[in-house]
């Protein structure tokens, strides 16, 4: 025991001396330790990053060092400079600290030289052929969801739902049908199951991520996990489905079944976790916005492709719809907020594009957090809180793409998908999807605010950095299947 209390304390001591002894060195950029030893800047941090990054750029400018529970990290805010940490693979690594992540969240180690065999296997199913046969079956997916009993018991009376529940719930069924190959109406007790349980996972993420959750979280997260686990497994996938080519290939990367389950919850929470946030923005910016609506409304009718009461869009219409992809870039830009991470392998020196050069330690983080620039950055995007439709528009239609800083044009002036060798590989079936999504609610649904005059809720500031953001609170909605324009029956 006493032995113990002396390992404790004379680890505790080494840390303190660490964190208390680092002092930057020439040629380093602005080092901030914070007050509390080894733990830094850890709670601030935490409670909003942005706002944290916010205040450390305020003060030492676009690249500093930060503590952060015994991490020494170092920012970088400058978007014409994001190549010079993006394109170094060698002494900059991005797999080591995603391996931690994915080892402390979903308990899952796979070996390392799989990580480029998985970015592959991945891109031969989003990309290509394997996008467009995937990207139907979402179609289908979405199409059967909004028709089914969910949607249509008693069609005509009017339902009272939160926004953000309801695109969640529908776009994480639509997606789990299509990639995890369940058939519709068959056990839809177990489906429910599986989103209640991911969503109370998806709940405690962001504290297991910084070790934080309080002894009962911990347990019901690791219940959680299991019972997943078993459900992924268990349940039965449609032959030829994405689920079972995902079993195969890591059967043949010689992963033993334990090891699959755990890799299914990283995928179900990877392919799951920004879509229906995504969706519910969107929506809540358009409700909210009355202009915006108009445009998108109006283009959607321009496409003259309602037949019935099933609106028929092929994929080709889908992607000729300039104002609704400006206004989706809008949403993406205010509200996907990733943090890009590196490990620095080897000592480097870091040279940023208006020529200023920083020395990085070996052993220090790197991150780029392109939400405060250029998403958020009011010297490239005007009124950058406000959710501005046309932002991405030119005059003439088409899509703009120049925006400047500095007086220099930017290689990224919005970058919802991450950048480099880990940029979201499902990103255009997720814009597939989403587009599905929104046509077919506002085509097929009257969708009214509860409150009208209600406003955007705040989003929860402990998410920065996991990727779409989400709200703290909802948005109360009202919908019903659309009817013929005869019927005046108000809502009940
Ligand atoms: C609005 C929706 C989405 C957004 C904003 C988004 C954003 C991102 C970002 C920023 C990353 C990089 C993460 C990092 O650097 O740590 C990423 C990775 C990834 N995303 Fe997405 N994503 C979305 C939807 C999807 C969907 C629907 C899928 C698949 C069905 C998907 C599959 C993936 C995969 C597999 C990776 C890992 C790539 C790798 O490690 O090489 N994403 N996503």
């Amino acid at each position: 025991m006493i032995f113990m209390t002396f390992i404790l304390i004379s680890g505790l001591l080494v840390l303190y001396l660490i964190a208390c002894t680092r002092s930057r060195s020439k040629n380093e950029p602005p080092l901030d330790k914070g007050l509390i030893p080894w733990l830094g800047h850890a709670l601030e941090f935490g409670k909003d990053a942005a706002k944290f990054l916010a205040r450390m750029k305020e003060k030492h400018g676009d690249i500093f060092t930060v503590c952060v529970a015994g991490h020494y990290v170092t920012v970088l805010l400058d978007p014409s400079s994001y190549d010079a940490v993006l394109q170094d693979t060698v002494s900059l690594d991005f797999h080591r600290y995603a391996q931690v992540v994915t080892q402390k969240v979903f308990c899952l180690r796979l070996p390392s030289s799989c990580a480029a065999a998985q970015r592959a296997w991945m891109e031969q199913h989003f990309e290509g052929e394997g996008l467009a046969r995937l990207g139907k079956i979402m179609q289908e997916n979405v199409r059967a969801l909004l028709s089914s009993p969910e949607i249509l018991q008693n069609p005509t009376d009017w339902k009272k739902e939160g926004l953000f529940s309801f695109c969640y719930r529908l776009l994480f069924k639509a997606g789990y049908f299509t990639l995890f190959g369940k058939e519709h109406g068959n056990n839809c007790d177990e489906l429910n199951a599986v989103y209640k349980e991911y969503r109370k996972f998806d709940s405690l993420l962001v504290k297991i991520v910084r070790s934080t959750l309080k002894s009962g979280e911990k347990q019901t997260a690791s219940e959680l996990r299991e019972q997943l686990w078993l459900r992924l497994l268990a349940g039965k996938a449609k032959s030829g489905c994405w689920q079972q080519s995902y079993r195969q290939f890591l059967r043949e990367e010689g992963a033993d079944e334990e090891t699959q389950a755990r890799a299914m919850l990283l995928q179900l929470w990877t392919t799951q976790c920004n879509a229906g946030p995504a969706a519910f923005w969107f929506l809540g910016f358009l409700l909210t916005n009355p202009e915006a609506m108009d445009a998108v409304m109006r283009e959607i009718n321009s496409l003259s492709l309602l037949a019935g009461t099933q609106p028929c869009l092929p994929v080709d219409k889908l992607q000729n719809t300039p104002v609704f992809d400006s206004a989706l870039s809008e949403m993406l830009r205010l509200t996907a907020a990733v943090t890009i991470n590196r490990e620095v392998l080897q000592a480097k020196t870091l040279r940023l594009a208006d020529g200023r050069e920083y020395g990085l330690r070996r052993g220090d983080r790197v991150l780029v957090f392109p939400y405060l620039s250029p998403q958020m950055d009011p010297e490239i995007h005007r009124e950058p809180e406000k959710f501005k439709y046309d932002r991405f528009l030119n005059a003439d239609g088409t899509e703009k793409t120049d925006f400047f800083k500095n007086g220099r044009r930017l290689k990224y002036y919005t970058m919802p998908w991450g950048a480099g060798s880990n940029t979201c590989v499902g990103r255009h079936f997720a814009v597939s999807g989403i587009k599905e999504f929104i046509f077919m609610v506002l085509t097929c649904l009257d969708l009214e605010l509860c409150d009208p005059d209600c406003r955007m809720p705040p989003v929860n500031p402990s998410r920065y950095g996991f990727g779409m953001l989400q709200p703290d609170g909802d948005l109360e909605i009202l919908y019903r299947m659309k009817r013929h324009r005869n019927t005046t029956e108000g809502r009940t």
